[in-house]
Parts: structure tokens; C-alpha cells; sequence
């Protein structure tokens, strides 16, 4: 019996404009999913698309029990976290020897199949290597970790990541004249935050500038509105959507003094609060 887990992540800057080679700073996250992989010699039975990806990549069979401290469908990369582990506990249970960078490329060729081609590296990567990262297209610079205090609203609003991508390729089909230059915006917001890493107050800025271009992308939600207002009304340095928007969560950078508070006025409105901070692990054995 093997048993790995993946931490969650959120993405600080550049969701969605990471699809079209932007680049995206992203950062796991302490909630993890738990992995439990056991040896059998019958087929498992098929609980999700992305197990049943799992085991016929490692050319396998396996049983498998999950535990997950990650919402799932909730823009906090539970799908990337769960292949994750999955992977990395089917082979650690066969001794298969592959490494912690084949682990990150297989659980991003299960998301695309899943996901239809339409899955972005970061999630996986981020998941497998823990950390804060800069990626754009197949480069990934981890940045010098922060002691960031996050908290993170969920909605409780499911979207379809999947659907949410496709949204926004259908508006700049329509509309290449709008969406480019806030493609261009939000890839600026965050090459400028790179600047300004160590600033708190600095960053919380350019957070709230990309959830309003993330807005006009038209990946907003009235609900991840109220939860955005309501966690800047509570002292956040900075709010915004994190993921796909449509629903899912929005993350708030926040005065370690104030979380509680911002927390709670999350709660307020109806959604369910993580208070939680970067995971510089990864992926790893129980
Ligand atoms: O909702 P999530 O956590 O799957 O994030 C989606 C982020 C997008 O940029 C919209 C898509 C992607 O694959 O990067």
C-alpha cells in the first residue's frame, strides 16, 4: 500500500491569460488531497475519468481511496492535486522509478485528455513541485517562497473550467480587438508584481486590477464579487478570482492580523473561508 498527496493551489496573477502564452504566478497551498494506492490483480473499478487515466498511463491495476481536504470544483486544483498523488503513489506501490518531473508531465497529459486538450501545465507542475511559481508556456521559474497570509472564499458556485476557457477563446474569436489588449493588461499586472514581491500592500493592488480585467474578460460571478468586496471592506491588501471563474473561489492577500476578520466577513456572505499559506513541499509520501 502506498499513500502520497498534492497540495491545492491558487493562481495569484494571469489565469486564463496563461492560455495564450502569458504568464501566470501560481502557489500551492496547504489543503492537500491524500492518495491511497493499493496493489490488485483485477482492474479497479472506475471512479473518476482522471483515475482511470492514471492507471492505464502506468499501465497498471489498482485500487485506490481518496481523501481531500480541497472543495472540489472550486478553482483550487483538486483535479491536478488528486492526479498527483495518484500517479505518484501508483508509482511509488509498483516501484515504477519514474521521477518527480515525468510525475508532472503524465499528470498534465491526463488533465488534457480529460480536459480535452484544454488544460494549461500550471496546476499539475505547481502540484507535483509545491512553491510559487512563474510559468509561462513550457518555462517555470520558482520564485524565492513568501510568507504570504491567504484567504481564500469559495463561492460554493460549481463552474466548468473547461466551459469557462472556452468563453473566453469564443469572445476574442468575436472580439480580438477587446480581449487582446486585456490579454496584454493582465500579462502587464503581472510582470509588474514581479517587482513588487516583497510589497504587500504593492501586490494587493495588482491583485484587484487583474480580478477587474478578469472581470471584463467576462469570467466574473455576482457571488465571487460579493466575496471580493466584502474581503477588501475587511482590510485585504488585495482581492480577486483565482481559476476560471464563474463561480469557484476568489483568493484574498491579507495583514496576518486581519485574516480572521476576512474570513469571517467571507463567511457573511455565504461562502466558505480557507485561511491558509504557500506549501513549499509538493507532492509526498505519508
Ligand atoms: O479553475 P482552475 O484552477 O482549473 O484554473 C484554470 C486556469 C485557466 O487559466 C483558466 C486555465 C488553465 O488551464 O490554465
Amino acid at each position: 500500500m502506498a499513500v502520497w498527496s498534492a497540495p491545492g493551489k491558487v493562481f495569484l496573477f494571469g489565469e486564463h491569460a496563461v492560455v495564450y502564452g502569458k504568464p501566470g504566478i501560481a502557489m500551492a497551498i496547504k489543503p492537500r488531497v491524500y492518495v491511497t494506492v493499493r496493489k490488485t490483480r483485477h482492474p479497479p473499478r472506475v471512479k473518476s475519468p482522471y483515475l482511470e487515466k492514471c492507471f492505464e498511463l502506468m499501465g497498471v491495476n489498482g485500487s485506490v481511496y481518496i481523501h481531500s481536504q480541497l472543495p472540489s470544483s472550486s478553482g483550487l486544483g483538486s483535479s491536478a492535486a488528486v492526479t498527483v498523488a495518484t500517479l505518484s503513489a501508483i508509482n511509488d506501490e509498483y516501484g515504477l522509478g519514474h521521477t518527480k518531473s515525468d510525475i508532472a508531465s503524465m499528470a498534465h497529459s491526463v488533465e488534457k485528455s480529460v480536459q480535452k486538450g484544454r488544460a494549461s501545465a500550471t496546476d499539475t507542475y505547481v502540484s507535483t513541485f509545491g512553491g510559487v511559481l512563474l510559468i509561462q508556456g513550457d518555462i517555470k521559474r520558482r520564485l524565492p517562497p513568501e510568507d504570504f497570509h491567504l484567504v481564500i472564499g469559495n463561492t460554493m458556485v460549481s463552474h466548468s473550467t473547461a466551459r469557462m476557457v472556452e468563453q473566453v477563446s469564443k469572445f476574442r474569436a468575436t472580439d480580438p480587438d477587446i480581449v487582446n489588449p486585456i490579454l496584454d493588461a493582465i500579462e502587464a499586472v503581472t510582470m509588474r508584481s514581479l517587482h513588487v514581491f516583497q510589497d504587500q500592500r504593492a501586490l494587493g493592488r495588482y491583485m484587484d486590477i487583474n480580478h477587474e480585467l478578469l472581470e471584463a474578460l467576462g469570467v466574473g460571478h455576482p457571488a465571487l464579487t460579493r466575496l471580493v468586496t466584502a474581503a477588501r471592506a475587511a482590510g485585504a491588501y488585495g482581492a480577486k478570482i483565482t481559476g476560471a471563474g464563474g463561480g469557484g473561489s476568489m483568493v484574498a492577500l491579507c495583514p496576518k492580523r486581519s485574516k480572521s476578520k476576512i474570513a469571517g466577513a467571507i463567511e457573511g456572505c455565504d461562502g466558505r473561508a480557507i485561511i491558509t499559506t504557500i506549501d513549499n513541499e509538493g507532492a509526498r509520501k505519508e
